[in-house]
């Protein structure tokens, strides 16, 4: 089967993101960490890279998370430059049908219950995503269903200590503030708003808050200003318009 790169869907000084097909219409993801022109851009990028490929092996299998692909033809196809990255820059997997959250224009009553349920499914199998405050980072799939992508920030816990804690609980710190926002104001139906009692509070744990006046900022300066990537924090405007809310989609069914 023939793969081509079909569209780049990101391109930063980390590398890029492609979007490759076949001739039957088949999708997948590569992601090409080559750097840039700057110096390090590439060492970082592979480091990156290297947790998105842990973190994707610990989580097969898990619906919601695309699946590692090691299809050669995907690996190897040429990029639009005409040249085949070297093989130790990619990592390929599943595409998915659907939209990122903040482009969705429906959203299933029960998707944020759907979100936290995989997020803690995540956390079962011992990784913690650490970037999910990014509507990017979610996906609505064709379904309805919820997708989380982009694990080049996640961390494998072998043991549930404070560092385990306090990240998981960050990770649903993020869903709950995306939930509240997409709810509130009249915004949403009260049956997707935020549940009290659900055991995971807004409060921020102790090493959100040193990461978030010392590493973040750091990151942050890393990445916008001197790698100078793009994403930043695209998010749905304030001002909406917001989703239309759909009918609950109800059980997941399980993947493998
Ligand atoms: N599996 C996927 N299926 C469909 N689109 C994807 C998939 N993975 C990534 N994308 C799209 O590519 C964009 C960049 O991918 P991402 O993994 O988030 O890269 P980055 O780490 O550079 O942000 C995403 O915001 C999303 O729009
Ligand atoms: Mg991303």
């Amino acid at each position: 089967m023939k793969w081509q790169v079909r569209e780049v869907l990101k391109s930063d000084s980390f590398g890029r993101v492609e979007r490759l097909g076949d001739e039957e219409g088949n999708s997948l993801i590569r992601r090409v960490a080559c750097g840039a022109r700057l110096p390090m851009s590439g060492l970082v990028a592979r480091y990156l890279m290297g947790r998105e490929r842990r973190a994707l092996a610990a989580l097969d299998g898990v619906a919601g998370v695309p699946g590692l692909v090691q299809t050669a033809g995907a690996l190897q196809a040429e990029s639009s430059n005409g040249t085949a990255p070297r093989q130790s820059e990619v990592l390929v997997r599943e595409w998915i049908g659907g939209k990122a959250l903040h482009h969705a224009r429906e959203l299933p009553v029960d998707f944020f219950d759907h979100l936290d349920g995989l997020v803690s499914e995540l956390h079962r199998r011992g990784v913690c995503h650490n970037d999910l405050h990014k509507e990017m980072n979610v996906m609505v799939g064709e379904d309805g269903f919820p997708w989380v992508i982009d694990f080049q920030l996640a961390s494998l816990h072998s043991h549930r200590g404070r560092t385990f804690e306090q990240r998981a609980r960050d990770d649903l710190r993020h869903v709950q503030k995306h939930r509240r926002r997409y709810t509130r104001d009249g915004r949403g139906p009260a049956s997707a708003g935020v549940r009290h009692g659900r055991g995971h509070g807004l409060r921020r744990g102790g090493v959100a808050l040193v990461w978030r006046k010392t590493g973040k900022p750091l990151y942050n300066f890393v990445t916008r200003k001197l790698l100078r990537t793009s994403d930043g924090e695209e998010r749905r405007p304030s001002t909406g318009p917001w989703p239309r809310w759909t009918e609950a989609v109800g059980e997941r069914s399980r993947s493998c």
